[in-house]
C-alpha cells in the first residue's frame, strides 16, 4: 500500500506475524527512468528480516517497463539498494483508482485498454526474460464487473493474478464481491490452470482469508487495510486484542526507532509516522490524548520521548 507498507512497517508486521509474501509500495517506472530515480527507489528497499518482496510497479510507457523489468530481474536495482536478496517477482498495478493516475492512462485505466495492458505485460516479460515471475493486481472492472477483463488477463501467461473484488467505480465503498470468485476461478481453470489466483478485499484475519480460499479454491489471499486494525493480522490466532497499553506503546516505539535508523531525513517523517499512531495507540484509556500529544511532536525523537514518558508513568 502506497505510503504505508515501506520496509520499516513491513519489518514491524513481520516481527508480529509474517505473511508469506509482501508487495512493495507502488513505484512508477517513468520515475525510475528519470533523474528523480533516487527519490523513489527506496520504496523498493527490503531487509532480510522481512518476507520475500514482490516489486509492485506502475506506469504508462512499455519501454520504461522493459528497462525496469530488466533491472529488477538482473539484480541491478537490488545492488543499487544494497539488498542481500533479489525481488521475488514483479507485480503490475492495473487497479489503482486514483483520479490523477487514471487520467494519465495508467493502472485501472488499463482495464479498458487491453492493447496497452498487453504491450506492458509483453514488455515486462521481455525485460525479465523468465528470471522473475510476473503478476498483475487489478479490480473486477471499471464501472461494472467485466468478465472480458479477467479472461483477457488469463490469456497473458501470468504467474499470478491478485484481484481486489470491487470495480474501480466502487473504490472501497461497498463490500467486496466474493461471489465473483466462483467465475474467476472457473475461468482460470479453463484458460490458465498455472496462473495462481489471489483474492483481496475486506479480509481482516488470516482465518477468514483461509476460509475464503477453501471455499473458492484460491491459491492465496491478500490483506491490505487489515494491518491497520491488527499488526498481527497474518497470525493464525492474533494476540492483538489481548495486548496491553505497554506492549502497544513499545511496538510503536520500535517502529519509530527503525524509521529513525532507516530514513535519510527522519525529522521530516513526523507526518508520516503520525499516520501509523492510530494502529498502535488505540484500545486503551487515554489513547486519544496520547495520540494528540504525539501529533504535536516536532521530531521523531520528541515522539519517542512522549511515548517513553508515558511508559515510565504506567
Ligand atoms: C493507503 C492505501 C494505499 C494503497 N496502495 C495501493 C497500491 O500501491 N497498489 C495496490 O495495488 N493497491 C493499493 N491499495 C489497495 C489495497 O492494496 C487493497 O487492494 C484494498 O485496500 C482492498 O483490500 P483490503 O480490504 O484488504 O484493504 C492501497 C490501499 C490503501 C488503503
Amino acid at each position: 500500500m502506497d505510503d504505508v507498507t515501506d520496509t520499516v512497517f513491513r519489518q514491524i508486521v513481520a516481527s508480529c506475524a509474517p505473511p508469506d509474501l509482501c508487495f512493495s509500495e507502488f513505484v512508477n517506472v517513468e520515475g525510475l527512468n528519470s533523474p528523480g530515480r533516487s527519490r523513489i527507489i527506496r520504496k523498493l528497499d527490503h531487509q532480510q528480516s522481512e518476507p520475500p518482496l514482490v516489486a509492485h510497479i506502475w506506469g504508462i510507457n512499455p519501454d520504461n517497463f522493459y528497462v525496469i523489468a530488466d533491472q529488477l530481474a538482473s539484480g541491478r536495482i537490488a545492488d543499487e539498494l544494497g539488498l542481500q536478496t533479489n525481488f521475488y517477482g514483479i507485480d503490475l498495478n492495473m487497479g489503482c483508482p486514483v483520479r490523477q493516475v487514471v487520467k494519465s492512462g495508467a493502472c485501472s485505466a488499463l482495464i479498458n485498454n487491453h492493447r496497452l495492458a498487453k504491450d506492458i505485460i509483453d514488455a515486462v516479460s521481455a525485460g525479465a526474460t523468465g528470471r522473475l515471475p510476473l503478476s498483475v493486481k487489478t479490480r473486477l472492472g471499471v464501472d461494472a464487473v467485466d468478465p472480458e477483463w479477467t479472461r483477457f488477463l488469463f490469456n497473458q501467461n501470468l504467474s499470478m493474478l491478485s484481484i481486489h473484488l470491487r470495480t474501480v467505480k466502487e473504490l472501497s465503498l461497498v463490500p467486496a464481491h466474493y461471489q465473483e470468485l466462483e467465475r474467476i476461478v472457473a475461468e482460470r481453470n479453463e484458460i490458465a490452470p498455472a496462473t495462481l489466483v489471489v483474492a483481496n478485499g475486506d479480509i481482516v484475519s488470516r482465518a477468514d482469508g483461509e476460509a475464503l480460499a477453501d471455499r473458492y479454491g484460491l491459491d492465496g489471499i491478500m490483506i491490505g487495510r487489515g494491518v491497520f486494525q491488527d499488526p498481527y493480522v497474518f497470525a493464525a490466532q492474533s494476540p492483538w486484542l489481548a495486548t496491553n497499553e505497554k506492549q502497544r506503546i513499545e511496538l510503536f516505539s520500535r517502529h519509530l526507532e527503525l524509521f529513525k535508523q532507516w530514513s535519510k531525513n527522519p525529522n521530516k517523517g513526523t507526518a508520516r509516522m503520525n499516520k501509523y499512531a492510530k494502529i498502535y495507540i488505540n484500545g486503551f484509556n487515554g489513547a486519544k490524548e496520547l495520540r494528540e500529544r504525539i501529533a504535536e511532536a516536532k521530531s521523531i525523537k520528541q515522539m519517542l520521548q512522549v511515548l517513553n514518558n508515558r511508559l515510565t508513568n504506567l
